[in-house]
């Protein structure tokens, strides 16, 4: 699964939503950070990079495109 952020107007990026720690879904976007509720895992919502641990791996990177308002991913 996939988790897609909007760290800027139109600026969107994907990650997966493995959190790299035990592999609980990340479940929350806010301020900017990934979290993960499992441990308390926070990740960057721009380039998926670790914040706060226990998670010590970023978030791995998706492809998204934006076309006439839609999102693909891949
Ligand atoms: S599985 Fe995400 S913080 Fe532990």
């Amino acid at each position: 699964m996939v988790v897609v952020t909007q760290p800027a107007a139109g600026d969107f990026k994907a990650f997966t939503s493995t959190c790299t720690h035990w592999g609980c879904q990340v479940t929350a976007v806010e301020n900017d950070q990934i979290i993960c509720r499992c441990h308390g895992s926070r990740f960057s919502a721009t380039d998926g990079s670790v914040i706060l641990g226990p998670a010590t791996l970023p978030l791995g990177p998706k492809a998204v495109t934006v076309k006439d308002g839609q999102l693909t991913l891949g």
